[in-house]
This record gives C-alpha cells, structure tokens and sequence, in this order.
C-alpha cells in the first residue's frame, strides 16, 4: 500500500509515521507514505496558496491550481489510466468506520487531500476527489490528523503489518460488537477478582462469556452498534 498525502504540512506527516508500527512497516516495505507540499506546486510567485472566498465571508480558501498540479504529478508517478483513490479528508464527508478501512486497505494506491484554512475551491475537488469522508462529527484545524488516523486504521488491516499474534486477536467491531473485558496476573487486584470462568480452562464455557459480555458491553456503551447487531442476527 501506498500512501499519498498532499498538505501544507508534510512535517506533521512525517514525523507521525516514522515511529511504532507503521515505522516499521515502512522500513520493510510493507507500506509507503510520501507526504507531499502543495506549496511546492503553486505557480504564483510569492508561493501563495489561498485566496479570499467570492461572495465575501471571513477566511481564506485553497486554491485550485496547486491541488489540482499536485494531484497530477502524484497521479503521474503512479499510473497511468487506473483512476486513484483520492480521499478529501473533511467533516462534510461520510464518516470513517472499519468497514470503509476494509475496503481502502485493498487499494494499492491512496491520495489523501488535506485541507486547512475555510477549505478547498469547488471546482478542484469536483476534478480530483473520489471519496469525502470525515473522521467524526467534530471540526478539527486541518485535514493531517484525521489522514494519519485513517492511515492508521487502514494499515493494520495489510497482512504483514501486524504479528501474526496480534492480527489474529478478536478485536472491538470484529462482528459489529464491542470487544469483552481482559485481564492479567495478579488474579486478585485491589480486591477484585478475575471472572472464575476465565481461569477454569473451559473453553466453549470462556468463549460464551466472553461472547455474552461483547453483548452487555456493547448495549451498554454503545446502543446504536447493539441495534444493527442484533437486526442483522434477529431469527425470524
Ligand atoms: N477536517 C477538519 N475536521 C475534520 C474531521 N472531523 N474529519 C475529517 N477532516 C476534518
């Protein structure tokens, strides 16, 4: 997999993927990252990128005609005709799940567009931009949080990225539920003590507690992720 940032800050990029796991999945190849300056691409002389919005209205916009050079020589570099994923990183988009990280991680290739000041010209995003989407319905001041988020997400999901140990964890929305509560020594800790069934060696008793408990936990702390399981699994 390889991604494609394109930010007024590639520092903010850079040094984020360099470290802990996705650090190491550079260094073996597994993915890439190249953050990539629009500022480089700007063909006015004092290296402007934005400008006032027509129609007035407080804030600056991003230009199209950096974004758009910029989204060419990286589509360029990587293809030919194949179309690019281009994901506009924006709280207007549809909203980052794990399934959506599913379907990205079998990409090869993935452009992210990072916007900063009051957004980006129209008409550029209609040129280049194949998917919106947002990582929560909060604003944030630039698009470069959310890309490293969804690259993140997207990432561990490569096979190769994470240990074979770690990937074949169950994990929280594995089957759209939250994941059931885990311990480790000691067995008795201010008092409180580890579920006996988890230390009687039964396991289909251990997997029906645990399956039981992603239920609780998920109708708990999350009822709308409880409501679509269980109308997935209802028995007519
Ligand atoms: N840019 C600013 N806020 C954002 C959000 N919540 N998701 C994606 N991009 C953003």
């Amino acid at each position: 997999m390889n991604f494609h940032v394109m930010t007024l800050f590639p520092e903010m990029i850079e040094s984020a993927v360099n470290c802990s796991i996705l650090g190491k999945a550079i260094e073996r190849n597994i993915i890439s990252v190249s953050a990539v300056n629009i500022r480089d691409y700007t063909l006015d002389k004092h290296k402007k990128v934005d400008d006032y919005t027509y129609g007035g209205g407080a804030g600056m916009l991003m230009a199209p005609q950096p974004i758009y050079d910029c989204h060419k020589a990286i589509t360029e570099r990587i293809s030919g005709e194949k179309k690019i994923r281009t994901v506009y990183v924006t709280p207007q988009g549809r909203v980052f799940d794990q399934n959506l990280a599913k379907e990205l991680s079998a990409e090869e290739d993935i452009i992210f567009l990072c916007g900063h000041y009051e957004g980006i010209d129209e008409r550029v995003l209609e040129e280049v931009v194949t998917d919106y989407v947002s990582i929560g319905d909060y604003v944030l001041t630039g698009g470069e949080l959310p890309a490293l988020v969804m690259m993140d997400c997207i990432s561990r999901l490569i096979p190769g990225v994470l240990s074979n140990e770690e990937s074949a964890q169950t994990e929280s929305f594995d089957d759209g539920l939250l994941e059931y509560p885990q311990y480790t020594r000691p067995e008795v800790w201010m008092d409180k003590r580890v579920p006996d069934v988890l230390l009687s060696g039964h396991h289909a008793n251990i997997e029906k507690w645990r399956h039981d408990m992603s239920l609780e936990r998920t109708k708990q702390r999350r009822p709308d992720l409880y409501e679509i399981y269980a109308y997935k699994n209802r028995k007519d």
